[in-house]
């Protein structure tokens, strides 16, 4: 089918309004969040149902053509922008946002695709209820997004990422049947769970147009905590001290070296260290309760004088009010975009248990160091989870971009290494996508590979839904 028809069909589907195909209206979707990498597409498509994403899944499967989807384009692996020679329609799901339906009694809320999770999160707090995951990109990232990359963030420590909180899926399958698993069911033994199959598939086993979700109770009041201390292995020490002492209610641990405390200060207006001193590393700590604040604040300041006296924190604050405690998970959340202002880094996405995490972070950061003269590593995040964002910058000075074009490849298969070593894996929670493919291919076991295209080859023989991510098939005449 020719391009001309494609779009004419396009425009019979959806009406001219929700179809965009000029170089100026693609532009801002075309490229991934860290400006990586810019694609190609015929058209930006936004459907407003499922009946139109069904006819556009079919008319893809008719035309040969790929379908890019995409929701928040916030992604880490550029999965949501079609590659730079692709022959593909975009799709949007932005148009499907609303939230059908909150149920506390059930603890369940369900959003369609697009919804956006900030939003997710204003509509279980209306029905005093809770949606705990959370991160950095919240007014952004959608429903359809966060589940097709099983996403993290900050409170899996406590919660888990979206694969635990997804309770049913509502997808458009690459034959353009409709799989409604939108149920809220606890227990569901029906064989294969279609429903985990699909979260973390990066859009290349069909479109999630909608989602019933896991609410949990509201947990009103929390104490942020900000500490300094010397080393991450004297982090995770404070960790398990604070789960004896509060249990439940410790629910984000994220790890800040003193090196992206320094880039965000520099970078993002309005932001202040929270400790008066210097410090190698800091942690920002949240723990919740439903019960008293004042006994929370209570125990919590117990449990950090008692770190402080053991030795394992040098200095330690609690924010004061839900101002301050703002600021202080500011300084955490925007740690990307202060990266990003100030450069290229080469970003790993690596976990290791979470007991070798602070051993891996002091010993993959000297070999990195002694192999790459000058390379500044930051690893930051989620040290709770054994989850770190492993960043590797240019040394000082240099430029950047001869840089990366002459290391970059090989800093990434160094870390890899190192990681696969330490018997990790290269992505604990942004998914493989197009960047991280050639390193997944290079380091997955081959039984691994086999069984995820033997699933990809059945469900979409075509090889229509978002090809070259996650899944490339083998034979590159079934990638249109
Ligand atoms: P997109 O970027 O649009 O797409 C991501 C992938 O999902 C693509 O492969 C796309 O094809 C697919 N997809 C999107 N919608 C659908 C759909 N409806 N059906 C099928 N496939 C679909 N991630 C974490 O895990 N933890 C973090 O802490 C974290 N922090 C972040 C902080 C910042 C500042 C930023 C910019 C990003 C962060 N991310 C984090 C990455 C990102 O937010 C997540 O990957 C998020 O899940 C992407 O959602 P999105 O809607 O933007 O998806
Ligand atoms: C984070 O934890 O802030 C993110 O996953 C974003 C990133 O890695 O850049
Ligand atoms: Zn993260």
């Amino acid at each position: 089918m020719d391009d001309r028809t494609i779009l004419e069909r396009l425009g019979a589907i959806l009406g001219a309004a929700a179809l965009a195909t000029t170089a100026d209206d693609l532009a801002p979707w075309l490229t991934d969040w860290r400006g990586r990498v810019t694609g190609s597409a015929l058209a930006l498509a936004s459907p407003g149902s499922v009946a139109e994403v069904q006819a556009i899944v079919r008319l893809a499967g008719e035309a040969g053509i790929a379908l890019v989807p995409q929701g928040g384009n916030t992604g880490m692996v550029a999965g949501g922008v079609p590659r730079p020679d692709d022959r593909a329609i975009l799709l949007s799901l932005r148009r499907m946002h609303a939230i059908r339906s909150v149920d506390p009694a059930d603890n369940s809320l369900t959003a369609e695709a697009g919804a956006i999770l900030s939003a997710v999160h204003a509509a279980a707090e209306e029905h005093g209820s809770r949606f705990p995951l959370s991160l950095g990109a919240k007014d952004s990232a959608t429903v359809g997004g966060l589940i097709a990359t099983n996403a993290g963030g900050t409170q899996v420590l406590r919660f888990g990422p979206m694969r635990a909180l997804t309770l049913g899926i509502e997808a458009v399958l690459p034959d353009g049947s409709l799989f409604d698993g939108l149920s809220t069911l606890r227990k569901d033994n029906r064989g294969y769970d279609l429903r985990q199959l699909l979260a973390g598939s990066e859009g290349t086993l069909g479109v999630i147009t909608a989602a019933s979700l896991k609410l949990v109770p509201a947990a009103p009041h929390r104490t942020v905590a900000w500490a300094g201390l010397e080393s991450a292995e004297k982090a995770l020490a404070l960790l398990r001290a604070l789960e004896a002492a509060l249990g439940d209610a410790v629910e984000s641990f994220e790890l800040v070296p003193d090196a992206a405390l320094a880039l965000v200060l520099e970078h993002i207006p309005r932001t202040r260290a929270p400790l008066a001193g210097s410090h190698r590393w800091h942690v920002l700590i949240e723990s919740r309760t439903a019960n008293s604040a004042d006994e929370l604040r209570a125990r919590s300041e117990a449990a950090l004088a008692k770190a402080l006296d053991d030795g394992l924190v040098a200095d330690a604050t609690i924010a004061e009010s839900e101002r301050q405690a703002a600021d202080f998970w500011k300084l955490r959340e925007v740690i990307s975009e202060a990266e990003r202002v100030d450069g290229m880094a080469a970003k790993h996405d690596v976990s290791v248990p979470v007991s070798a995490m602070p051993g891996f972070i002091e010993t993959a950061t000297a070999a990195v160091e002694r192999q790459f003269a000058g390379a500044r590593v930051i690893a930051f995040g989620h040290l709770g989870d054994g989850n770190v964002h492993f960043n590797v910058r240019a040394p000082a000075g240099s430029d950047d971009a001869a840089w990366f074009a002459e290391t970059g490849d090989a800093v990434s298969r160094f870390v890899h290494d190192l990681t696969r070593d330490a018997g990790g894996s290269l992505s604990a929670e942004h998914g493989i996508g197009q960047l991280k493919l050639a390193e997944f291919e290079r380091l997955a076991d081959p039984a691994r590979l086999a069984a995820l295209r033997a699933i990809k080859r059945a469900l979409d023989p075509r090889g229509i839904m978002n090809p070259g991510k996650l899944v490339p098939l083998a034979n590159p005449a079934e990638n249109p």
